[in-house]
């Protein structure tokens, strides 16, 4: 049996969040500069990509720049920005053929004019799309993301359109970035490292981890089915015992 057919198509995870690591590993492992990795990891992602849309994931998300990348070398951020504006530009039509809306978290209105005006742009020609949403966070971390929501909350207690007793988790998740969307629940990183580094902190609270020691250029359906069929053999408890759960059955 193929792993495609290993995966019970009803108990899908409706989002699936990835932390694309180790471009730079694959490209010295192939004697390349870092840049070279990044390219190749393109690759990956329009593999993963139409791997979760054909299965009917709803969501998939992809950290492909955080805060702290900015802190990178100059030419690799410029390089890695300008990749980036790149490929969304070339994918537009693969994304409407394949009916997938382009979506963004992150400090966007950080990129470049000429960056954010092009992601804008497939946004916007992608919006009608519904079959998945795949979203990339840009310039994204999740303390930024959750000091944002403190500050939204904060603007409306003080203009009077909010009240303090109104703060429980469900007011604060619709403030975030990714209020339409559930919350992953399975989260997956390449490269070996098992770390979260300041992705999702919020919405991952009950995501099963998946780590894969894949570099991400690497990464193809194969590896998103194995990461899936993983999680299709966890029980998920949520607090409550094993025996509460299969009584559920
Ligand atoms: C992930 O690969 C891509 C980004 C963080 C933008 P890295 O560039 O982090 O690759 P490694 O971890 O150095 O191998
Ligand atoms: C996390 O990868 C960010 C992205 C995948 C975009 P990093 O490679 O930047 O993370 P650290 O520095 O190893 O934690
Ligand atoms: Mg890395």
């Amino acid at each position: 049996m193929s792993l495609k057919d290993q995966i019970y198509l009803d108990k899908l995870p409706q989002h699936i969040a990835i932390i694309m690591d180790g471009n730079g590993r694959w490209a010295k492992m192939h004697g390349k500069q870092r840049i070279f990795g990044h390219q190749n990891g393109v690759t990956a992602v329009r593999e993963t990509t139409e791997a979760a849309a054909e299965l009917g994931v709803k969501f998939l998300t992809v950290y492909a720049f955080s805060t702290e990348n900015w802190n990178r070398p100059k030419f690799e951020v410029d390089a890695l920005m300008r990749l980036l504006v790149e490929s969304i530009e070339k994918e537009t039509p693969t994304l409407n053929k394949n009916n997938i809306r382009l979506n963004a978290i992150g400090d966007i209105k950080s990129l470049h004019k000429k960056n954010y005006n092009q992601l804008i742009k497939t946004i916007k020609a992608t919006a009608d799309n519904d079959r998945m949403t795949l979203t990339l966070a840009l310039s994204y971390s999740a303390r930024w993301e959750i000091v944002e929501t403190v500050k939204s909350i904060a603007e409306r207690i003080k203009n009077n359109q909010l009240n303090l007793a109104d703060i429980d988790h469900q007011l604060f998740s619709s403030h975030l970035n990714t209020a339409s969307m559930p919350d992953p629940e399975l989260l997956i990183r390449t490269s070996g490292e098992r770390r979260i580094s300041n992705f999702l902190l919020w919405q991952i609270a009950y995501a099963e981890l998946y780590f894969t020691q894949t570099l991400w250029p690497d990464f193809r359906k194969e590896d998103l089915y194995e990461a899936i069929i993983d999680y299709q053999s966890r029980e998920r408890r949520f607090g409550k015992t094993s025996e509460q759960i299969l009584k559920h059955k």
